[in-house]
């Protein structure tokens, strides 16, 4: 694929935050990279231009019938000052997944990594150094062409921003409360909970609202049509330490399929310990708390890497995990998921990608 270059002369380019001013989706770099899509000529005029804003038609079909897909995934800088990536191809490979079931156009991940890497290079000197920190990519594509009436769009814009991001954690590693929904489901079976399409994140704003309202960080969401299987927390999937056994809900077609879920439950091989992909409901997770025997939660995302979860809260009763402290599982996965996205820990499975 050929692109475009026009880059900002240097006296252009915004100062690059550093340190706690460092937050999260708020600033952009200075370039980004876009292609258009339409029907008959295929994928056409991708470039790497300043960040700017678009023009559209307000009867663009994404204003009206929602055709958003989107992906999240970082660059790290290394100590040795080395740009690396994690499974990108992953994160374009379930965006043409996501692509598929939206009814809109898939593209070379081969190509579009390769747009993704020259912009990376165009924006090195916005991967934070900070501990902690990272470049977020957010890879994006809408339909854009004008007109009412529900169908397939016939234009599209792909589009890729990049956001420093401080780090999630910059108070610590803390166990955090969850809130089990049983009056809002996320997705259901049949549907787009396995896309990662904008609307699933629209419609979950609510319970997020109202957990927050109540001092829960994140809403874990049940199964839609029995409301008692867990299916995945917020932006994350979930795991349970019951006993021996680790669980985590199997891929059934309403949950996202994490790429940090995915590479948990290959690290956790690689350390001798099998994961369990198996339905499991609220009940039990419970019924293990009661007994003494729940001892780790925690959830997996590109954000937080793993995030312990402390307590969960379900139709007013709350149960403590593992005393409400991180556990060691979820302590160890969080170090070595860290050092090899950064370079510093050898992994065997391809997953890293140095610039
Ligand atoms: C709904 C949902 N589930 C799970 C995840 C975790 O996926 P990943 O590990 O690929 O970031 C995300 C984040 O992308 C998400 O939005």
């Amino acid at each position: 694929m050929n692109i475009a270059i026009e880059t900002l002369p240097e006296a252009l380019r915004k100062p690059k935050p550093q340190g706690k001013a460092l937050g999260f989706g708020s600033l952009f770099t200075d370039h980004m990279f876009v292609m258009e899509y339409d029907k008959g000529e295929g994928w056409h005029d991708a470039r790497i231009t300043r960040y700017q804003n678009f023009s559209f038609d307000p009867a663009a079909m994404v204003f009206h019938y929602g055709q958003a897909i989107f992906e999240g995934l970082k660059a790290y800088r290394g100590a040795d000052n080395n740009i690396f990536l994690f499974r990108p191809k992953d994160n374009l490979a379930r965006m043409n997944i996501s692509a598929t079931r939206m009814c809109m156009p898939t593209f070379a991940v081969d190509e579009v990594f390769q747009c993704l890497q020259t912009l990376l290079r165009t924006e090195q000197d916005w991967v934070p150094d900070a501990q902690g920190a990272s470049l977020y990519i957010r890879p994006t594509m809408i339909a854009t062409e004008a007109g009412l009436g529900v169908r397939p769009a016939k234009k599209y814009l792909f589009f890729i921003i990049l956001t420093p991001v401080g780090a999630y954690y910059p108070e610590g590693f803390n166990p955090v409360k969850i809130f089990v929904t049983d009056k809002y489901v996320r997705a259901v079976p049949g549907g787009v909970g396995t896309a990662k399409t904008a609307g699933n994140y629209a419609a979950s704003i609510t319970a997020a609202v109202e957990a927050q309202q109540q001092g829960f960080t994140q809403v874990l969401w049940l199964d839609a049509v029995h409301r008692k299987y867990v299916e995945e927390v917020g932006t994350m999937n979930i795991f349970f330490v019951i006993g021996d056994e680790i669980i985590t809900p199997p891929l059934g077609g309403s949950i996202l399929a994490g790429i940090t879920r995915d590479s948990v439950i290959k690290l956790l091989g690689d350390w001798g310990r099998s994961v369990v992909e198996r339905p499991i409901t609220i009940d039990e997770v419970f019924a293990a708390s009661a007994n003494g025997q729940l001892h780790e939660v925690f959830g997996t995302g590109t954000a937080a890497v793993i995030s312990p979860v402390g307590s969960l809260f379900y139709k007013g009763t709350s149960c403590a995990v593992n005393n409400g402290k991180t556990g060691a599982i979820a302590q160890r996965l969080f170090t070595e998921l860290q050092d090899i996205q950064h370079g510093r820990q050898p992994e065997s499975h391809g997953w890293v990608v140095k610039l």
